[in-house]
């Protein structure tokens, strides 16, 4: 997979020689659109095709190659084979090539080997519709400006050095008009990218304003999912247990690691918290702080820690918490109730435990076709948060056949389901995949498999000592995601690695 960037802007911005510096710096090649045009130019006028033979230069463009290539440095322009590089200046070949560069078959046939060109190669392009219309999926595009003051008095400066005598005044009035017919002329207007970054290089001299792009370059190769890291409610667990840390003298105590993330539950025990794992171990405690994840528990797990006097801080997430007291109070109104999720998650026996009737878990086609309950109870429906929406929905469907009198409430979480389209999206953008997260992680895991089926080099990592680095280094663009127990430090670090690797 190539990098593209797609540089365009006004007349006299500086694109040209920006885009060469870029691409000398980054080891680009710079497409001279300017120099293909002419290169055009140049084998109508040896076949001897005139301007208003329409049939003919489209016959002709059908014959045209061009390639460009580095030769001691310097680009060379190959027109079939042929280096034309020398010929391409001349006068008359100048002359002729805006009027053929106006013609619809000219520019489709260029449009398709640029195109062509930028598929299979790392390029810098510079225009006035490169990022609109040349390479709408260029991965950076810089809409490079700068006023028409800090324009006209360069281009005043550069004929002064020249010794050629001129105007500001008229120099600045020429750039405002040619500004005004170049975003209204018919064929390829001058139009910012809606995507694309504005750089006004009006108080910015050439080696700041390469440095600028250069920066964002270094940016774009590495696209982080905005949904990576922690989701709310873990944020929210995490950040009570750390509060807690601060202020507290007794001993603290989480019912299960906070989260499925080694480094911080490590962490936490450095500062003296200390993880409990069932009743037994929590009906041994004399005093101090029990704090609950945001999966939840069993309502009996609160009951015993307020019966034993110890502190009781609640860390369950809000929409779990919902789910708690949905299946509280219609299982007491006499519903039957069904979970869709994973019997064995943390999250779905804490669900179960607020269940004061009949509660079963199904979690695949098969459990939903077998599933059977007295025809004369209510069934309420609700979900494992993280579970999938497509699956809850099959699964919700077999069982309304079953013609039971249902109420179904969809208790998924979209964090993860926002999390997941991210993930999907960047990793059939990239030719590497970062995932991030704890080898425990049912999210990370199902994350990983995720991008696994849009990129072949996804990698799943916990922390920035599982990944190698050298590996990345042959590719054009890396995402990074991680699962929702992966704390922001370990995810800018990674981060920080990949882009110094760049
Ligand atoms: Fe809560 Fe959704 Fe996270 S349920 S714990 S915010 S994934």
């Amino acid at each position: 997979m190539s990098f593209n960037i797609a540089i365009d802007g006004p007349a006299g911005a500086g694109k040209s020689t920006i885009a060469k510096k870029i691409a000398r710096e980054l080891n680009f090649i710079y497409v001279d659109t300017g120099a293909m045009y002419r290169a055009v130019t140049l084998y109508l006028m040896r076949q001897k095709i005139p301007l208003e033979d329409k049939t003919g230069i489209r016959e002709a463009c059908h014959q045209i190659r061009i390639r460009i290539e580095y030769q001691n440095g310097e680009q060379q322009v190959i027109l079939n084979d042929e280096n034309v590089t020398g010929r391409l200046r001349t006068e008359e070949v100048g002359k002729m090539t805006s009027a053929f560069a106006a013609n619809a078959h000219v520019r489709a046939a260029l449009l398709d080997i640029q195109r062509d060109m930028a598929s299979k190669e790392n390029i810098v392009m510079d225009g006035r519709d490169i990022g609109t219309h040349v390479l709408p999926d260029a991965q950076l595009k810089i809409y490079l400006t700068a006023s028409p003051d800090a324009r006209a008095m360069r281009r005043y400066l550069e004929l002064q050095k020249k010794g050629i005598d001129c105007s500001l005044d008229i120099i600045k009035k020429d750039i405002i008009q040619r500004d005004k017919q170049d975003m209204n002329r018919e064929i390829a207007p001058l139009k910012k990218a809606e995507d694309a970054v504005l750089v006004d290089s009006s108080n910015m001299d050439i080696d700041q304003v390469v440095a600028h792009i250069t920066a964002l370059y270094q940016d774009a190769k590495i696209i982080v999912a905005k949904t990576a890291g922690f989701c709310f409610g873990v944020k929210r667990a995490v950040e009570k247990v750390y509060q807690q840390v601060e202020s507290s003298k007794s001993p603290i105590y989480t019912f299960g690691p906070i989260i499925h993330n080694e480094e911080v539950v490590k962490d936490l025990e450095s500062k003296g918290v200390k993880v409990i794992h069932c009743m037994e171990e929590l009906r041994k405690l004399k005093n101090g702080t029990v704090i609950i994840r945001s999966h939840g528990v069993p309502e009996n797990v609160c009951r015993l820690i307020r019966e034993k006097g110890l502190e009781l801080i609640d860390a369950t997430c809000p929409y779990v918490k919902k789910i708690h007291s949905i299946v509280k109070r219609e299982s007491n109104a006499g519903s039957h109730i069904l979970i869709i999720g994973n019997a064995d998650h943390p999250e779905v026996e804490g669900i179960k435990g607020w269940c004061n009737a009949k509660v079963d878990v199904i979690g695949t086609n098969r459990e939903a076709e077998n599933f059977v309950m007295d025809c004369n109870t209510p069934l309420c429906i609700v979900s494992q948060t993280t579970f999938n929406y497509n699956k809850f929905n099959k699964l919700v469907e077999i069982i309304s056949k079953k013609g039971y009198d249902i109420l179904v409430l969809n208790t998924i979480c979209n964090a993860t389901e926002k999390r997941q389209t991210e993930a999907r999206a960047i990793a059939a953008e990239v030719n590497g995949m970062i995932v991030i997260g704890g080898s425990h992680s049912s999210n990370t895991q199902r994350l990983f498999e995720i991008c696994k089926e849009e990129c072949e080099n996804t990698y799943y990592i916990q922390t920035l000592d599982d990944l190698d680095v050298q590996e990345l280094h042959s590719m054009s663009c890396v995402g990074i995601t991680a699962g929702a127990s992966t704390p922001n430090n370990i995810i800018e670090e990674v981060q920080k690695n990949v882009r110094n690797e760049f």
